[in-house]
């Protein structure tokens, strides 16, 4: 049974379809990526995964039951890292972690060890005596991420985590992630920079203008698009006969060309390539360069929308 499934869930703020019949399941120790641009829904989702917000449709269950018959059962074993940093910038990093974890019901020695460990985890440790209004925007988010971790959740979400912050604390915070899925903590990961997920997660959940158009492992849905490999020409001039002819190839999929630059997606493998670049030689527009790299989720986006993800 899955830790968390979701049924058919709709969100609609007037005209708005935020979250528009969406589907999908968790399974305990997965590290499962949302990914989508901004305004794909992926805020609201959470909010009512989170018991936030509630659906207009729709069913979530946690642990097979459903969450508005029981809403205590996810609140309790949940910890929510939410987009907007939830701190308060007058109190010290202490403060904060104590008021967080009275909030979870920790108090006494239970929560002073919580707060050492949690503090060590998210690096935060020689600041913790300095008001949070000092901190740097990545050390807000450490702190911000430290609060969710203080009752020992099985099961975290992260909405957008990574946002707007310095390398060393992005860093700090992927590494955050690893370790805390090594020690089979469940984990939604919630971002719109596609390297972070395809680094963390194993399975993804591509999301956008409220639905999910594409989900599974990575290779999965890089396949689903036709081929596991992308391929760059540039060439000296436009030809249009010859994309005609490269996009007829077998274990050719999609290409897309724009003014000398032609893009195609195709199979993995040398022999697409081998046969790409005998006609681009056969051609009477010389190669002026080539590149050959492994589909990214980046490209799915792209196919499925036309769009970039970061637009
Ligand atoms: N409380 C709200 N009232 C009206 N519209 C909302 C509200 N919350 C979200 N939306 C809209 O719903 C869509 C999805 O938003 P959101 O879930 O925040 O997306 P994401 O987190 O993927 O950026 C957006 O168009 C957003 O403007
Ligand atoms: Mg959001």
């Amino acid at each position: 049974m899955a830790l968390l499934e979701i049924q058919n869930l709709k969100k609609y703020f007037k005209n708005i379809k935020a979250v528009d019949d969406i589907s999908f399941s968790v399974n305990k120790g997965d590290i499962l990526g949302l990914l989508g641009p901004n305004g794909a829904g992926k805020s609201t989702t959470i909010s009512m995964i989170a018991t936030l917000t509630a659906p207009d449709s729709g069913v979530i269950r946690f642990r097979g039951e459903d969450i508005s018959q029981n809403p205590k059962a996810i609140q309790q074993s949940l910890g929510l890292v939410p987009q907007e940093i939830a701190l308060y910038p007058n109190l010290s990093g202490l403060e904060n972690l104590q008021f967080w974890g009275r909030a979870y019901d920790l108090s006494g020695a239970l929560l002073k060890k919580r707060i050492h460990e949690v503090s060590e985890v998210i690096g935060i440790k020689e600041r913790l005596k300095d008001r949070v209004k000092k901190y740097s925007g990545g050390m807000q988010r450490r702190l911000n991420i430290g609060a969710a971790l203080l009752h020992n959740p099985e099961f975290i979400i992260m909405d957008e985590p990574t946002v707007g912050i310095d390398p060393q604390s992005r860093n700090h915070i992927l590494d955050t992630v690893k370790a805390l899925a090594s020690k089979d903590t469940t984990i939604i990961y919630t971002s719109h920079y596609m390297e972070e997920v395809e680094i963390l997660c194993e399975r993804v959940c591509i999301m956008d203008a409220g639905k999910i158009i594409a989900a599974g492992t990575k290779d999965e849905i890089t396949s689903s698009l036709g081929g596991g490999c992308e391929l760059t020409l540039k060439l000296a001039k436009p030809d249009a006969a010859l994309c005609e002819k490269i996009s007829k190839l077998t274990g050719v999929s999609k290409l897309s060309a724009e003014d000398d630059m032609v893009f195609i997606v195709a199979d993995d493998g040398d022999k697409v390539t081998h046969a790409v670049l005998e006609l681009v030689g056969k051609s009477n527009a010389p190669l002026l360069s080539f590149d050959t790299k492994k589909a990214s989720l980046e490209t799915v986006f792209l196919n499925l929308t036309g769009r970039a993800l970061r637009d």
